[in-house]
């Protein structure tokens, strides 16, 4: 038996899909026999602005498979959902009841963790406000495009954001970021994510190696009051780095300087410097 995992959005880089494509996987699956899993791990329960990323495209997986939210990240926790039909063939006879079977699986603490987390997530409504708050998040950052021609594309779903990052137009910063890429793609968006930590206290990741995506998954509490600082860090954050020479690009060379110290090559370094 064969399956076919999909993940609707990314959880590295934040891609998603703007065509029918998992619908015509679907089908494909249905018409061949194999069955469709969504990994719902950083989709699942609300991130994306449905309760389940499939939702999106009116998919109907076979298996599922959820954790992190699940207990609301207090506890570790997660699970597999799968058709009644699937798990009986599966756990079909007394030498197959472990054919499937982890040390922590079933634990009492974590499912009264997942049920109370479930309970809060239906109370107050956090996957409407997933939704609602996401595409708001995601239109005040797109608006930063006008002024920082460092903004590639902003992507994702709900409350699971990127931001990819590019090549700059103003001459001096092309050089700064051809500079800083010769090294390590994704040096740019670790100097912007470290910024944000450091000046704003705003936690943010790389979305993933070698790429310039920044991403965010903020709490599904999140209000506009959040929204607004958030944006306003990155804004701020994205001025410091048009002065080049400046702060922003010393902190580049910090990386630079750590990365090739790591790779102990022979050639001399290149600096991010004017
Ligand atoms: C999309 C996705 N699927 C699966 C996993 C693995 O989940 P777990 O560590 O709970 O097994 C992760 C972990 O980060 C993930 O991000």
């Amino acid at each position: 038996m064969a399956a076919f995992v999909i993940e609707t959005v990314q959880g590295k880089g934040c891609q998603t899909s703007g065509t029918d494509f998992f619908v015509r996987a679907q089908e494909l699956c249905r018409k061949y026999g194999t069955l469709l899993i969504s990994d719902e791990v950083q989709t699942g329960l609300g991130r994306t602005g449905k309760m389940f990323g499939f939702q999106h495209w009116n998919l109907e997986p076979d298996i599922i498979t959820l954790a992190k939210t699940l207990s609301g990240g207090y506890v570790p926790c997660g699970a597999i959902v799968a058709r009644r039909d699937i798990y009986q063939k599966t756990f079909s006879r007394m030498d197959r009841c472990v054919v499937h079977s982890t040390t922590f699986g079933r634990n009492n603490l974590a499912m009264a963790c997942g049920l109370a987390a479930l309970e809060v997530i239906d109370q107050e409504d956090l996957v409407e406000r997933s939704a609602k708050m996401g595409a708001l998040f995601m239109e005040k950052i797109e608006a930063l495009k006008a002024k920082h021609s460092f903004i590639k594309e902003v992507r994702g779903k709900g409350l699971m954001i990127g931001i990819e990052f590019h090549e700059p137009s103003e001459f001096k910063l092309k050089m700064a970021w051809k500079l800083l890429h010769k090294i390590d793609k994704v040096l740019f968006a670790q100097m912007i994510v470290t910024q944000m930590l450091s000046k704003h206290r705003i936690l943010t990741q790389v979305a993933g190696h070698a790429m310039d995506v920044m991403k965010i998954l903020p709490p599904l509490i999140i209000g506009e009051k959040e929204i607004d600082m958030f944006v306003n860090a990155l804004d701020d954050v994205l001025t410091e780095c048009r002065k080049f020479p400046g702060p922003m690009w010393e902190l580049g060379n910090n990386f630079v300087k750590a990365a090739l110290g790591s790779r102990r090559s022979p050639e001399p370094r290149p600096t991010v410097s004017a």
